[in-house]
């Protein structure tokens, strides 16, 4: 094939972008026909508002189609490059899956035009046998094709594809077998030079998506109340979700929205008040802010007149008066300082910004919706309504007493994340049971003209977090499980196993104390992030320490294992590095290829991910590394040794794949937040 030029780049974008300007006409007309139906049924008119949906999808590729032209013209500037010639490829790796989807799209065009909106279906085929991917787009179409009164056979139509498909560097070959499957092989060659330009970069880059400024929202524990575990698990699913679009190349703003602000203050200071009344010139030793919490709630509800001082507070609080607000300053700073510890050991970056930094917006958010004619009176309070149908309850915005709610809050919130922070995409990750509040807090931005089709809102629900008796996670004497005491358990837990396993008399005190921290903490995130997050998920140490199966713990021992294979061969980092100039990475053996198959996947997965934001599938990934590069070790030769023990041969095409394994396996765990180590 030849090179593509860079004319060529730019007809093909220009091509694309009259795609989409003929789409989006089709989609005006049918807005015409939508709104003014005339005879049509309610059926016809479902029937095109589905299809202008399946237009809208369409447009939504053929843009990332332009923007990634777009981006190979402007590096083909410097240096001309092609699909085909990846070693000097963009900095880009290439999602195999978007360049079948437009080939293939391509030629179904080519080879029935009249069909709108045609199926394009592609799916990994399960038995290399039957090709590395599939195309099975020939049922449906011929379906389609008989609908209209044209009868082909889903073979004949599979045959008028594939005799459509233009040439690429991706394919070897194609097959069409049984009823109409295209099978689909991969080409060595093309695979060969994605590894070794990411071998030469000495790292994988991301695959390529359009730049967005995005918030996500996690971690967010509530001040003077405890960080429980489901605050650990938005803590670690917010973390992986922001690495995962740090990698792809977003601007990623991390924030904790902190509870703290509220009528519980009240109670907090007052009682501060009264046991520290020196708060002012020292700092009160409130180290254990749950046992002050519970000792002021009970205050609370026992004593008349100190509920009603709390009161006092809460109005003080309100009206920012300095002595309330230094006392009200010196209980987040601990409540801070108890979150900080736990950041540190998971090595969790984010920003507070809580509910009381949205104070001053809220007043300004209550006025415009007033303005808009928003709001409504409710036996005293008042609410606003988002789309009746689709929730069926209402926003309080202001309680009947006047004070604000965690609902004014997050209106004031979401218009400053827009308006301010000037979000494209905001990412909420909280347990499932706040779903029907964001869901109203979306309707109701959108109502309020906050929210438009330009921004993207996203919950992140999960479920709760059991015991090993599914019940509630608690302590065997029912209190609420302490984070860093769990942390603790799993630090003791990690360094039990590795010495049931003689490894503290084979590695060194500060590698053993890494191998440690990496399993403990590793276990843990990899635990939660494994599992579908909408399921409700066991904590079970036992299970998450297990060295065999889909755990944090066989896969670090899998990449301890890769990085071993060099050790073993004596060969310095610096010789690899020389090697790759030299020599080609060895994908003839079968379980290579399968192997380099695997790690072709990688864009692909990664994709799919920052569409759904589920990150399991991240997991099962790592684990196919795994298996894949098993498989391969076990099957092929790498390094070979005499009687005693000296190395004879080493298998340098093979080195490079292990290496390249390596460095996708190693990005995987970054974007899991799990930390590596050499030995363990
Ligand atoms: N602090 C809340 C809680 O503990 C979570 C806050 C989530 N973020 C938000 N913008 N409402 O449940």
């Amino acid at each position: 094939m030849a090179l593509p030029n860079l004319q060529d780049f730019q007809f093909r974008a220009d091509l694309a972008e009259n795609e989409i300007e003929i789409l989006k006409k089709k989609i005006d007309c049918m807005k015409v026909s939508i709104q003014s139906p005339g005879e049509s049924s309610t059926i016809e008119l479902n029937q095109l508002l589905q299809e202008n949906g399946k237009l809208k999808h369409q447009i939504a590729i053929l843009k990332r189609y332009v923007e990634s032209l777009r981006k190979k013209e402007s590096n083909n500037k410097s240096s001309v490059t092609s699909v085909s010639d990846t070693n000097k490829m963009d900095s880009h790796t290439i999602s195999i899956y978007d360049q079948l989807m437009e080939l293939l799209l391509k030629a179904i065009n080519k080879a029935y035009p009249d069909v709108v909106d045609p199926p394009v279906i592609i799916t990994l085929s399960n038995n290399s046998k039957f090709g590395d991917y599939q195309c099975n787009s020939a049922m449906p179409l011929s379906k389609l094709l008989a609908s209209k009164g044209t009868k082909v056979s889903p073979r004949d139509v599979a045959n008028k594809i594939v005799e459509n498909i233009a040439e690429s560097p991706i394919i070897e070959k194609l097959e069409i077998a049984g009823p109409g499957f295209i099978n689909i092989f991969l080409k060595r060659e093309f695979a060969l030079n994605i590894l070794m330009s990411l071998l030469k970069a000495g790292k994988v880059s991301p695959p390529s998506v359009k730049k967005q400024r995005i918030v996500v929202d996690f971690s967010s524990p509530n001040v003077a109340k405890e960080m429980h575990v489901g605050h650990l698990r938005s803590t670690i699913i917010g973390d992986s979700i922001s690495r995962l679009l740090e990698y792809l190349g977003h601007d990623v703003l991390r924030l904790s929205h902190l509870g703290d602000w509220g009528t519980q203050f009240g109670m907090l200071i007052a009682h501060l008040q009264d046991k520290f009344p020196n708060y002012l010139v020292t700092s009160p030793p409130i180290s254990d802010l749950q046992s002050f919490y519970k000792e002021s709630k009970k205050r609370f509800d026992e004593d008349e007149a100190f509920k009603k001082r709390a009161y006092d507070c809460v109005v003080k609080l309100q009206s920012h008066e300095p002595d309330i607000m230094k006392a009200w300053h010196l209980i987040c700073d601990v409540s801070r300082k108890e979150f900080e510890k736990i950041y540190e050991r998971l090595d969790i970056k984010v920003i507070d910004r809580g509910e009381s930094f949205y104070q001053k917006y809220m007043e300004q958010i209550i006025k415009e919706l007033d303005e808009k004619n928003l709001l409504e009176e409710d036996e005293g309070r008042k609410i606003m309504w988002g789309d009746k149908k689709d929730v069926g309850i209402p926003l309080t915005i202001i309680k009947s007493d006047g004070g604000f709610t965690y609902d004014t809050s997050d209106m004031a919130c979401i218009q400053h994340r827009i308006n301010v922070e000037k979000s494209d995409w905001i990412i909420y990750v909280t347990d499932a049971g706040q779903s029907m509040h964001f869901q109203l807090i979306e309707s109701c931005a959108k109502r309020a003209g906050i929210l438009t089709d330009k921004q993207k809102l996203s919950h992140v629900p999960f479920g709760v977090v059991l015991g090993e008796d599914k019940k509630k996670f608690k302590t065997r004497s029912g209190d609420t499980i302490k984070l860093v005491e769990l942390l603790d358990e799993g630090l003791n837990r990690a360094l039990n196993k590795l010495k049931e396993k003689g490894r503290d008399k084979e590695l060194t005190e500060e590698e053993l104390n890494a191998a440690k921290e990496a399993i403990a903490y590793g276990c843990i995130k990899y635990a939660d992030l494994s599992h579908n997050r909408n399921h409700e998920y066991i904590f079970s140490f036992d299970k998450m320490l297990d060295d065999k199966g889909n755990t944090a713990v066989y896969l670090l021992y899998t990449l301890t294992r890769i990085r071993s294979i060099a050790r073993i061969a004596n060969l310095t980092p610096e010789q690899i590095k020389a090697a790759v100039e030299t020599t080609s990475i060895s994908l003839e053996h079968e379980k290579e290829w399968k192997l380099a198959k695997v790690l072709l996947k990688f864009p692909d997965v990664l994709l799919k991910i920052m569409k759904d934001l589920y990150l399991h599938p991240l997991c099962e990934y790592c684990y196919e590394i795994s298996c894949a590069f098993s498989e391969f070790y076990d099957n092929c030769y790498c390094v070979e040794k005499n009687k005693n023990g000296e190395t004879i041969k080493v298998n340098m095409g093979r080195i490079l794949l292990i290496e390249a394994t390596a460095i996708i396996f190693e990005q995987c765990f970054d974007i899991l937040g799990i930390k590596t180590v050499n030995r363990m």
